[in-house]
């Protein structure tokens, strides 16, 4: 036993002297920088430990250069002959990442998987190819990735993850001081943080929610896949883009060269849609190109009046049964056959895209026969509410006049004893 114990020990001291020397000669370059005292030189030295990079083996060597044994020895530690490259100016950072980032058999012994386009993209974007032109002020990769602090792509912290992206590039684009030599609008985050995607992104955690990115890419022009990104809401809204594929508006909006989605809900505030955007009047999408009386909008009142229809009888049928609910009444089967009816509706407000009235009809009257059978459930156990309730009410009236008649009896009954 006490071998045992002798040995363990053993072993611990001699994985602590092995490790201790190692532990001792840190990277040179961390330990010198964090005893610095200049902020711009210290800095990186204590940011680094929230690097991706040095969590793989990756130190401030790897991407200045220099060599980081050689402690406190600045001037061998700098020395150009150890390939010291010193702080990158900042047209040179997409090729002094894309050293590594643009090599697939070197990115590929730490992730299969990894893509290894980035810098051959970023060059098709706004942001590299003003770059290239000699404009300071664009997005380089560590605008958006930060640095001395690059954390993955699946860190919730990082500069880059979905729920970040939006104060990523509003740093620059909502920034209308920054953005004064340009001759854009500085709104997007402003106007994308009172938009539906933004809600569903933060409010309901829904990752499938675009942000900036998702939308324009992150490296290149657009996102891949996507020619143009005022087609890129086809790429998630697959079904409706069919239904308006097939609609007169397409080609009539191609004809005019108006992009399809973003003509009627915009690109960066687009609200929750309803049918008060059917209505035709003024600041409805539909008055831009139609008359307040012609055919067109006409058609459009038949559509909201069959839309309407079933969502007000879907409502009505839903409070119906809420209150048989409350008044104790089992509402399970109407309830549930009440989502068919939910789902026409669904159905006929995305048929709204293919201008087919017969289309949208089908799916209206088919959720109004269901509808209306859940009301009519709903109307059917709040009568057998009251049917309960006026049974009650003549039972307890029967209860009281037998007891008021006991009460009487006794009454009688002790007036004849006392008499007697
Ligand atoms: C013994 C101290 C010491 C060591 C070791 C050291 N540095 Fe430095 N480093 C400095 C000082 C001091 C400066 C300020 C500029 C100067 O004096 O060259 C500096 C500046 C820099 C700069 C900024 C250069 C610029 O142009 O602004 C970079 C980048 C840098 N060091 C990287 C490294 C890397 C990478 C290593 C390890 C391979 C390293 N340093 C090791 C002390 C050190
Ligand atoms: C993933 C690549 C990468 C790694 C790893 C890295 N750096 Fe840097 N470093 C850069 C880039 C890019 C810049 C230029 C930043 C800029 O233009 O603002 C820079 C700038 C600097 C500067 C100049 C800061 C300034 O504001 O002038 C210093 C000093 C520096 N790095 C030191 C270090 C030290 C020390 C480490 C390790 C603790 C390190 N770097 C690790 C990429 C890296
Ligand atoms: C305008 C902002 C922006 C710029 C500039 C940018 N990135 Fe990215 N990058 C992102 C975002 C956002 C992601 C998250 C995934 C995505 O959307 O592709 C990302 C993902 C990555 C990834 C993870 C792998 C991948 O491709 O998904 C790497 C590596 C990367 N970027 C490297 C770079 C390099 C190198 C540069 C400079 C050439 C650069 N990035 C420039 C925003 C940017
Ligand atoms: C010395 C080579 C090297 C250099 C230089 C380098 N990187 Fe990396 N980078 C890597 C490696 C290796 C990984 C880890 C890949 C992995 O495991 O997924 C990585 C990971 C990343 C990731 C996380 C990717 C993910 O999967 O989430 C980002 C973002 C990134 N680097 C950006 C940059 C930026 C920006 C620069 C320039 C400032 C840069 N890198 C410079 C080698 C490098
Ligand atoms: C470092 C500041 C900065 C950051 C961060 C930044 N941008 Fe930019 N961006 C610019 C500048 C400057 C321009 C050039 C404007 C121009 O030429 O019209 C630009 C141009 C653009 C353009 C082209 C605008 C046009 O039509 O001319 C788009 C789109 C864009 N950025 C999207 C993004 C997205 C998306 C992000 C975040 C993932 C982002 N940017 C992050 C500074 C930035
Ligand atoms: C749902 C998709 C989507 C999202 C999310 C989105 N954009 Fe856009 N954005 C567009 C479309 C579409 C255009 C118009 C492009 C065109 O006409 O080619 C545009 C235009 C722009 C422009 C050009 C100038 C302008 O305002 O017309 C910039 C810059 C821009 N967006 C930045 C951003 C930023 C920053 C974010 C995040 C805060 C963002 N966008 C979020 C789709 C989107
Ligand atoms: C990256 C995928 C993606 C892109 C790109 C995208 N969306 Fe969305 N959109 C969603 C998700 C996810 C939701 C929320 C879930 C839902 O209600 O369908 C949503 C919701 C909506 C809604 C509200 C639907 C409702 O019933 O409340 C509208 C309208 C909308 N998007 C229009 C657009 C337009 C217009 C564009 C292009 C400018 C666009 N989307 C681009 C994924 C996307
Ligand atoms: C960008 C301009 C534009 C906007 C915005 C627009 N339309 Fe149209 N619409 C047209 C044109 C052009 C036609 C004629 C197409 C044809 O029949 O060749 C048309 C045709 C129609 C038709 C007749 C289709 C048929 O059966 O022949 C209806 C109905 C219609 N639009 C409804 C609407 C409604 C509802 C809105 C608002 C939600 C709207 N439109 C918004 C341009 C527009
Ligand atoms: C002519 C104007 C117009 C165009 C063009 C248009 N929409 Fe719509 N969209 C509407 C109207 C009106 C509604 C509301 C229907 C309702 O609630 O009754 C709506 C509703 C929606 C909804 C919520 C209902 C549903 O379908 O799930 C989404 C998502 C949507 N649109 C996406 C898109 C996309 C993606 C495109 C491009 C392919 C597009 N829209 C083109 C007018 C338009």
């Amino acid at each position: 036993m006490l071998r045992v114990i002798c040995f363990i020990l053993l072993a611990i001291a001699a994985v602590v002297v092995i490790r201790v020397p190692f532990a001792a000669a840190e990277d040179a370059c961390i330990d010198c920088h964090k005893s610095l005292r200049e902020e711009r030189l210290n800095r990186p030295a204590f940011k680094i430990k929230n690097d991706y990079h040095l969590a793989r083996g990756l130190g401030c060597h790897s991407c200045h250069g220099g060599d980081q044994t050689a402690l406190d020895n600045k001037a061998q530690a700098h020395s150009p002959a150890k390939g010291f490259l010193g702080k990158p100016k900042r047209h040179a950072i997409p090729e002094a990442c894309g050293r590594c980032h643009s090599d697939p058999s070197y990115m590929r012994q730490f992730n299969p998987s990894i893509r290894t386009d980035q810098v051959k993209e970023y060059y098709t974007s706004v942001h590299g190819k003003r770059l290239r032109d000699g404009d300071q002020k664009v997005a380089v990769c560590i605008s958006c990735h930060d640095v001395h602090a690059i954390r993955a792509v699946k860190d919730q912290m990082a500069w880059t993850y979905p729920t970040n992206v939006a104060e990523t590039c509003g740093g620059c684009h909502g920034n209308a001081e920054y953005m004064k030599p340009y001759k854009i609008p500085t709104d997007q985050l402003e106007k994308y943080k009172q938009s539906v995607h933004y809600e569903t992104l933060t409010k309901r955690a829904d990752l499938a929610s675009p942000t900036c990115s998702s939308c324009h890419g992150s490296h290149g022009a657009a996102p891949p896949g996507v020619d143009s990104v005022a087609n890129v809401c086809s790429h998630c809204h697959v079904a409706t883009a069919e239904l308006f594929a097939k609609s007169p508006h397409s080609s009539a909006f191609a004809d005019l060269g108006m992009p399809a989605c973003v003509t009627c809900h915009s690109n960066h505030d687009i609200a929750p849609p309803s049918e008060a955007m059917l209505g035709g009047g003024e600041g409805t999408p539909c008055a831009t190109c139609h008359e307040a009386s012609s055919a067109p909008l006409k058609k459009a009142a038949e559509l909201r009046t069959m839309i309407e229809g079933l969502a007000g009888r879907i409502d009505q049928a839903t409070a119906t049964l809420t209150r048989a609910e409350h008044a104790g009444m089992e509402i399970g089967a109407p309830k549930f056959e009440l989502i068919a009816a939910n789902e026409s509706l669904i159905k006929a407000r995305a048929a709204v895209h293919s201008l087919d009235v017969e289309q949208i009809k089908t799916a209206t009257d088919s959720g109004l026969d269901v509808a209306q059978k859940s009301l009519e459930s709903g109307q059917g156990l709040l009568s057998e509410v009251q049917f309960r309730r006026k049974g009650l009410a003549a039972s307890m009236l029967i209860i009281i006049a037998v007891l008021v008649g006991l009460f009487l009896k006794i009454r009688e009954v002790d007036r004849r004893k006392r008499l007697d």
